[in-house]
Protein backbone atom coordinates (compact mmCIF):
# COMPACT_ATOMS: atom_id res chain seq x y z
CA UNK A 1 0.00 0.00 0.00
CA UNK A 2 1.83 3.34 -1.26
CA UNK A 3 1.98 6.19 1.90
CA UNK A 4 -1.07 8.12 2.26
CA UNK A 5 0.44 10.34 5.19
CA UNK A 6 -0.05 13.17 2.94
CA UNK A 7 -3.35 12.79 1.21
CA UNK A 8 -5.98 13.77 3.10
CA UNK A 9 -8.93 11.58 3.54
CA UNK A 10 -12.21 11.90 1.63
CA UNK A 11 -14.06 10.86 5.06
CA UNK A 12 -12.56 10.88 8.30
CA UNK A 13 -14.34 9.65 11.70
CA UNK A 14 -12.21 10.03 14.82
CA UNK A 15 -12.94 8.32 18.12
CA UNK A 16 -16.91 7.74 17.20
CA UNK A 17 -18.95 6.55 20.63
CA UNK A 18 -22.71 5.82 20.55
CA UNK A 19 -24.77 4.18 23.02
CA UNK A 20 -28.46 3.17 23.64
CA UNK A 21 -29.20 3.24 26.81
CA UNK A 22 -26.60 0.79 28.58
CA UNK A 23 -25.93 -0.82 25.36
CA UNK A 24 -22.63 0.99 24.04
CA UNK A 25 -22.37 0.34 20.09
CA UNK A 26 -19.42 2.64 19.40
CA UNK A 27 -17.02 3.26 22.08
CA UNK A 28 -13.86 4.98 19.87
CA UNK A 29 -14.40 4.38 16.65
CA UNK A 30 -12.30 6.13 14.30
CA UNK A 31 -11.16 5.49 10.46
CA UNK A 32 -10.47 7.30 6.89
CA UNK A 33 -11.51 6.87 3.76
CA UNK A 34 -8.95 7.93 0.97
CA UNK A 35 -9.82 8.94 -2.43
CA UNK A 36 -10.46 5.93 -5.18
CA UNK A 37 -10.01 3.18 -2.91
CA UNK A 38 -12.79 0.34 -1.65
CA UNK A 39 -12.46 0.23 2.18
CA UNK A 40 -14.60 -2.71 3.99
CA UNK A 41 -15.55 -2.43 7.11
CA UNK A 42 -16.27 -6.16 8.21
CA UNK A 43 -17.99 -6.51 11.90
CA UNK A 44 -20.57 -9.23 13.32
CA UNK A 45 -24.21 -8.72 13.07
CA UNK A 46 -24.92 -6.23 15.82
CA UNK A 47 -21.89 -4.90 16.08
CA UNK A 48 -22.72 -1.33 15.09
CA UNK A 49 -21.77 -1.20 11.62
CA UNK A 50 -25.32 0.50 10.33
CA UNK A 51 -25.44 2.55 13.53
CA UNK A 52 -21.78 3.87 12.06
CA UNK A 53 -23.23 4.59 9.11
CA UNK A 54 -26.03 6.77 10.01
CA UNK A 55 -24.10 8.60 11.99
CA UNK A 56 -21.57 9.16 9.29
CA UNK A 57 -25.11 10.36 6.99
CA UNK A 58 -26.52 12.37 9.47
CA UNK A 59 -29.47 9.87 10.13
CA UNK A 60 -28.77 9.08 13.60
CA UNK A 61 -26.75 11.63 16.35
CA UNK A 62 -23.39 10.19 17.71
CA UNK A 63 -23.04 10.92 21.38
CA UNK A 64 -19.44 12.09 20.67
CA UNK A 65 -16.91 12.18 18.09
CA UNK A 66 -15.53 14.01 15.18
CA UNK A 67 -16.69 13.38 11.62
CA UNK A 68 -15.31 15.07 8.44
CA UNK A 69 -16.55 14.41 4.98
CA UNK A 70 -14.61 16.02 2.01
CA UNK A 71 -12.16 18.48 4.82
CA UNK A 72 -15.65 19.78 6.42
CA UNK A 73 -16.75 18.51 10.03
CA UNK A 74 -20.40 18.03 9.51
CA UNK A 75 -21.46 18.56 13.15
CA UNK A 76 -20.58 22.55 11.97
CA UNK A 77 -22.36 22.37 8.43
CA UNK A 78 -26.40 23.52 8.47
CA UNK A 79 -28.98 22.19 6.49
CA UNK A 80 -28.15 23.60 3.31
CA UNK A 81 -24.62 22.74 3.29
CA UNK A 82 -25.50 19.07 4.61
CA UNK A 83 -27.62 18.74 1.83
CA UNK A 84 -25.34 19.64 -0.71
CA UNK A 85 -22.91 17.32 0.87
CA UNK A 86 -25.47 15.00 0.79
CA UNK A 87 -25.69 14.31 -3.04
CA UNK A 88 -21.84 14.03 -3.37
CA UNK A 89 -22.91 10.58 -1.35
CA UNK A 90 -24.26 7.44 -2.62
CA UNK A 91 -25.69 5.12 -0.55
CA UNK A 92 -26.96 1.44 -0.67
CA UNK A 93 -29.37 0.75 2.35
CA UNK A 94 -29.03 -2.84 3.97
CA UNK A 95 -31.41 -4.59 1.96
CA UNK A 96 -32.20 -2.53 -1.14
CA UNK A 97 -34.52 -0.18 0.90
CA UNK A 98 -36.75 0.38 -2.53
CA UNK A 99 -40.01 2.45 -2.21
CA UNK A 100 -42.94 -0.12 -2.89
CA UNK A 101 -45.56 1.43 -4.04
CA UNK A 102 -42.96 3.43 -6.70
CA UNK A 103 -41.78 1.94 -10.22
CA UNK A 104 -38.50 1.71 -10.81
CA UNK A 105 -38.39 5.05 -12.51
CA UNK A 106 -39.46 7.05 -9.69
CA UNK A 107 -37.41 5.24 -6.85
CA UNK A 108 -34.61 6.22 -9.22
CA UNK A 109 -36.01 9.72 -9.75
CA UNK A 110 -36.29 9.99 -5.93
CA UNK A 111 -32.61 11.34 -4.82
CA UNK A 112 -33.23 14.28 -7.70
CA UNK A 113 -36.19 15.78 -6.19
CA UNK A 114 -34.33 18.13 -4.48
CA UNK A 115 -31.78 18.87 -7.60
CA UNK A 116 -32.52 21.42 -10.55
CA UNK A 117 -32.28 18.91 -13.20
CA UNK A 118 -35.21 19.62 -16.28
CA UNK A 119 -37.29 16.54 -17.17
CA UNK A 120 -35.47 15.80 -19.75
CA UNK A 121 -32.25 15.57 -18.04
CA UNK A 122 -33.81 13.29 -15.52
CA UNK A 123 -34.42 10.76 -17.79
CA UNK A 124 -31.37 10.74 -18.93
CA UNK A 125 -29.84 10.03 -15.58
CA UNK A 126 -32.33 7.77 -14.92
CA UNK A 127 -31.85 5.67 -18.31
CA UNK A 128 -27.94 5.89 -17.90
CA UNK A 129 -28.23 4.60 -14.24
CA UNK A 130 -30.44 1.83 -15.31
CA UNK A 131 -28.00 0.90 -17.79
CA UNK A 132 -24.89 0.41 -15.90
CA UNK A 133 -26.81 -1.92 -13.96
CA UNK A 134 -27.69 -3.99 -16.59
CA UNK A 135 -31.59 -3.30 -16.10
CA UNK A 136 -33.10 -0.81 -18.40
CA UNK A 137 -35.88 -3.37 -19.39
CA UNK A 138 -37.39 -3.43 -15.58
CA UNK A 139 -37.50 0.63 -15.99
CA UNK A 140 -41.87 0.90 -15.35
CA UNK A 141 -41.90 -2.60 -13.43
CA UNK A 142 -43.03 -2.26 -9.15
CA UNK A 143 -40.26 -3.52 -6.52
CA UNK A 144 -42.82 -6.24 -6.02
CA UNK A 145 -42.16 -7.33 -9.92
CA UNK A 146 -38.57 -7.58 -9.23
CA UNK A 147 -36.17 -10.32 -7.83
CA UNK A 148 -34.10 -10.05 -4.76
CA UNK A 149 -30.81 -9.29 -7.29
CA UNK A 150 -32.97 -7.13 -9.17
CA UNK A 151 -33.77 -4.90 -6.28
CA UNK A 152 -30.12 -4.83 -5.31
CA UNK A 153 -29.03 -3.48 -9.03
CA UNK A 154 -32.23 -1.17 -8.34
CA UNK A 155 -30.43 0.10 -5.48
CA UNK A 156 -27.73 0.25 -7.13
CA UNK A 157 -28.90 2.08 -9.61
CA UNK A 158 -30.16 4.72 -7.35
CA UNK A 159 -27.11 5.55 -5.55
CA UNK A 160 -24.89 6.48 -8.07
CA UNK A 161 -27.80 8.17 -10.11
CA UNK A 162 -26.31 11.90 -9.20
CA UNK A 163 -22.99 10.14 -9.61
CA UNK A 164 -21.26 10.53 -6.30
CA UNK A 165 -17.70 10.84 -5.04
CA UNK A 166 -18.21 8.63 -2.26
CA UNK A 167 -20.61 5.55 -2.51
CA UNK A 168 -21.32 3.85 0.82
CA UNK A 169 -22.68 -0.19 0.29
CA UNK A 170 -24.59 -1.41 3.80
CA UNK A 171 -24.72 -4.96 3.33
CA UNK A 172 -24.56 -4.93 -0.37
CA UNK A 173 -24.68 -8.79 -1.11
CA UNK A 174 -26.50 -10.05 2.22
CA UNK A 175 -29.70 -12.03 1.33
CA UNK A 176 -28.71 -12.68 -1.81
CA UNK A 177 -27.72 -16.55 -3.15
CA UNK A 178 -23.73 -16.92 -3.81
CA UNK A 179 -24.44 -16.36 -8.12
CA UNK A 180 -26.14 -13.21 -7.63
CA UNK A 181 -24.15 -12.00 -4.94
CA UNK A 182 -21.02 -12.39 -7.28
CA UNK A 183 -22.79 -10.60 -9.91
CA UNK A 184 -23.72 -7.70 -7.47
CA UNK A 185 -19.59 -7.43 -6.53
CA UNK A 186 -18.83 -7.41 -10.02
CA UNK A 187 -21.58 -4.23 -10.68
CA UNK A 188 -19.70 -2.90 -7.42
CA UNK A 189 -16.33 -3.12 -9.07
CA UNK A 190 -17.40 -1.79 -12.67
CA UNK A 191 -19.37 1.20 -11.00
CA UNK A 192 -16.15 2.08 -8.86
CA UNK A 193 -13.86 1.62 -12.36
CA UNK A 194 -16.49 4.00 -14.52
CA UNK A 195 -17.28 6.91 -11.96
CA UNK A 196 -14.01 6.56 -10.04
CA UNK A 197 -16.05 7.05 -6.82
CA UNK A 198 -14.24 6.17 -2.91
CA UNK A 199 -16.08 3.13 -1.64
CA UNK A 200 -16.95 2.21 1.91
CA UNK A 201 -18.48 -1.53 1.94
CA UNK A 202 -20.04 -2.24 4.81
CA UNK A 203 -20.45 -6.12 4.88
CA UNK A 204 -19.39 -9.67 7.00
CA UNK A 205 -19.44 -11.63 3.16
CA UNK A 206 -15.75 -12.97 3.50
CA UNK A 207 -16.06 -13.51 -0.58
CA UNK A 208 -16.90 -9.86 -0.78
CA UNK A 209 -14.06 -8.49 0.99
CA UNK A 210 -11.55 -10.63 -0.85
CA UNK A 211 -12.51 -9.75 -3.89
CA UNK A 212 -13.31 -5.81 -3.42
CA UNK A 213 -11.22 -4.75 -0.76
CA UNK A 214 -7.91 -2.71 -1.39
CA UNK A 215 -7.96 -2.27 2.18
CA UNK A 216 -9.86 -3.41 5.52
CA UNK A 217 -11.24 -2.56 9.05
CA UNK A 218 -12.43 -4.96 11.75
CA UNK A 219 -15.11 -3.32 13.69
CA UNK A 220 -14.86 -5.57 16.87
CA UNK A 221 -16.17 -4.24 20.57
CA UNK A 222 -16.94 -0.67 19.09
CA UNK A 223 -14.05 0.05 18.08
CA UNK A 224 -11.66 -0.57 14.59
CA UNK A 225 -9.61 -3.50 16.27
CA UNK A 226 -7.75 -3.76 13.58
CA UNK A 227 -6.87 -2.48 10.27
CA UNK A 228 -5.03 -3.77 6.60
CA UNK A 229 -5.04 -5.56 3.20
CA UNK A 230 -7.52 -8.86 3.29
CA UNK A 231 -4.18 -10.86 2.98
CA UNK A 232 -2.40 -9.48 6.49
CA UNK A 233 -5.84 -9.67 8.46
CA UNK A 234 -6.82 -13.21 6.91
CA UNK A 235 -3.10 -14.44 8.21
CA UNK A 236 -3.47 -13.02 11.35
CA UNK A 237 -2.76 -15.02 14.66
CA UNK A 238 -5.19 -12.91 16.67
CA UNK A 239 -7.99 -15.19 17.31
CA UNK A 240 -10.56 -12.72 17.69
CA UNK A 241 -9.10 -11.51 13.90
CA UNK A 242 -9.29 -15.28 12.54
CA UNK A 243 -12.52 -15.46 14.04
CA UNK A 244 -14.04 -13.54 11.01
CA UNK A 245 -12.07 -15.65 8.33
CA UNK A 246 -13.21 -19.04 9.05
N1 LIG B 1 -32.47 3.05 16.92
C1 LIG B 1 -31.96 2.18 17.79
N2 LIG B 1 -32.38 2.15 19.08
C2 LIG B 1 -31.85 1.29 19.98
N3 LIG B 1 -30.88 0.40 19.68
C3 LIG B 1 -30.41 0.39 18.43
C4 LIG B 1 -30.92 1.28 17.42
N4 LIG B 1 -30.27 1.04 16.26
C5 LIG B 1 -29.37 0.05 16.53
N5 LIG B 1 -29.46 -0.33 17.81
C6 LIG B 1 -28.63 -1.36 18.45
O1 LIG B 1 -27.27 -1.11 18.13
C7 LIG B 1 -26.59 -2.32 17.92
C8 LIG B 1 -25.89 -2.30 16.58
O2 LIG B 1 -26.86 -2.31 15.55
P1 LIG B 1 -26.48 -2.23 14.01
O3 LIG B 1 -25.57 -1.08 13.78
O4 LIG B 1 -27.75 -2.25 13.25
O5 LIG B 1 -25.67 -3.59 13.79
P2 LIG B 1 -25.01 -4.16 12.44
O6 LIG B 1 -23.54 -4.22 12.70
O7 LIG B 1 -25.58 -5.53 12.27
O8 LIG B 1 -25.38 -3.22 11.33
C9 LIG B 1 -27.58 -3.45 18.10
O9 LIG B 1 -27.45 -3.93 19.42
C10 LIG B 1 -28.91 -2.74 17.91
O10 LIG B 1 -29.91 -3.38 18.64
MG1 LIG C 1 -26.47 -3.44 9.64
Amino acid sequence: MKNLDNITPIIKIKDLRKSFEDNHVLNGFSMELYQGENLVIMGKSGSGKSVMIKCLVGLMQADSGNIEIMEKDISKLDQKELNSLRTEIGFLFQGSALYDSMTVRENLKFPLRKSKKDPVETEKLVFEALKSVGLTKAIDLMPNELSGGMKRRVALARAIILHPKIIIYDEPTTGLDPITAKEIIELMRNIQKTYGASSLIITHDVDCARVIANRMILLIDGINYAEGTFKELSSSKDKNIQAFFK
